[in-house]
């Protein structure tokens, strides 16, 4: 597959760029960002572009677009008019109405889009994924996820956390990822209810920290908190609750515990996955190593997508619709005091 990247200097655009040269079923096409210098300096021998029709017009069958989420919605709109497929970073957009309009243009062209959730793909939570569909757990009960990080000192530019143009706080930064998480594990979120606060980096209309119920349409519930509060430093957890024992995720460090019982209440068993080759890899050179791989993961499985296998781990349209929905949810529910209900949209059929 011929792929070309948008917004390929970034800090995430470059590892983008990298998983496609080493990808054997892709091709670099082309590259885009800002300035022709910049673009030039990550092409690795692919034409270089600023402007959008010229890039667009060499021939690819898909872009990855690695801008920030306020710009998203007419390069998306603009490749989606060409026919291309797209693998979009997360938040899609950072508002509602415009991830809605980017849906609908993918839906139209009859294209698919992918979703940058890429933590699907790191090892500790894809186990947590596969435990609870094994069944081994017994009947889920309920979820807890949680990510966070320090909160502004994090930051390099106003567009990573100013409403206007971040969507909102720590729920549309690292955050969005644990909602996709819980997404993920729940098959939809239909119920939000929520509370956010403001009262420690105090920038308009950015939560530090929300904290919130989600449903799924069966009723089982999601216990959730993103934050820019903690001050221990970037952590996401995901732990499923089941009748016979629950399973736990985390990173970082990337690690796992599995506890299981014969009957609730019985004799438990505990094994621990510490993925020591992974410390040690991100010890020596450096934690982009488990980014670089989930991209890798996730490159494939968008290759996949648009090749119409099924069953797979990557993040649809959808899911990226669902992740900004439920932030604007938790921040109307905050507001009204009452949950927000959203309709099931299930899986995405381009
Ligand atoms: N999945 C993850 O783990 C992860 C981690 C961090 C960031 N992100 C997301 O990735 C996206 C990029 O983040 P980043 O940290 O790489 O930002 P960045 O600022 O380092 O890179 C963004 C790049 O896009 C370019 N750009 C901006 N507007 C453009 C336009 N209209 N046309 C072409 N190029 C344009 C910029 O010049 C820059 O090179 C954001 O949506 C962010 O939320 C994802």
């Amino acid at each position: 597959m011929r792929i070309g990247v948008i917004g390929a200097a970034g800090k995430i655009g470059q590892m983008r760029v990298a998983t496609i040269l080493a990808e054997p079923k892709a091709e670099l096409a082309a590259v885009m960002d800002m300035s022709m210098d910049k673009a030039r300096a990550h092409a690795h021998g692919a034409p270089a572009f600023t402007d959008l029709d010229a890039f667009l017009g060499v021939p690819m069958e898909a872009v990855v677009i690695s801008t920030p989420a306020h710009v998203r919605e007419p390069l998306c709109l603009a490749a989606f008019e060409r026919g291309l497929h797209v693998l979009s970073e997360k938040p899609l957009h950072h508002t509602v109405a415009g991830s809605r309009r980017i849906l609908a243009a993918a839906k139209a062209a009859k294209r698919h889009l992918g979703a940058g959730f890429n933590m699907r793909y790191y090892p500790a939570f894809a186990c947590v994924k596969d435990v609870m569909e094994s069944g081994r757990i017994g009947e889920v009960d309920h979820i807890r996820v949680y990510g966070g990080h320090e909160g502004l000192p994090k930051f390099a530019f106003d567009w990573e956390y100013k409403s206007e143009i971040s969507g909102g706080g720590a729920l549309w930064d690292v955050g969005i990822h644990m909602t996709d998480m819980a997404r993920h594990l729940l098959g939809e979120i239909t119920e939000v209810y929520g509370v956010a606060t403001e009262k420690v980096w105090k920038v308009k209309g950015s939560e530090d920290n929300a904290l919130a119920i989600f449903k799924s349409p069966s009723g089982i519930p999601a216990i959730y908190q993103a934050t820019w509060t903690d001050w221990k430093g970037y952590k996401s957890a995901v732990e499923v609750y089941g009748s016979h024992g629950m399973v736990r995720g985390a990173y970082a460090p990337m690690e796992n515990m599995l506890i299981t019982m014969e009957k609730p209440g019985g004799a438990t068993t505990t094994v621990r996955k510490r993925y020591l080759d992974i410390r040690i890899r991100e010890k020596l050179r450096s934690w982009k190593t488990t980014a670089l791989a989930s991209f890798q993961a996730e490159l494939d499985e968008f290759i996949a997508l648009t090749e119409g296998r099924t069953g797979l781990r990557i993040a649809d349209g959808h899911a990226a619709l669902r992740a900004v929905e439920v932030a604007a949810a938790v921040a109307e529910s905050s507001r009204t005091g009452k949950p927000v209900t959203l309709e099931n949209l299930g899986a995405m059929v381009p």
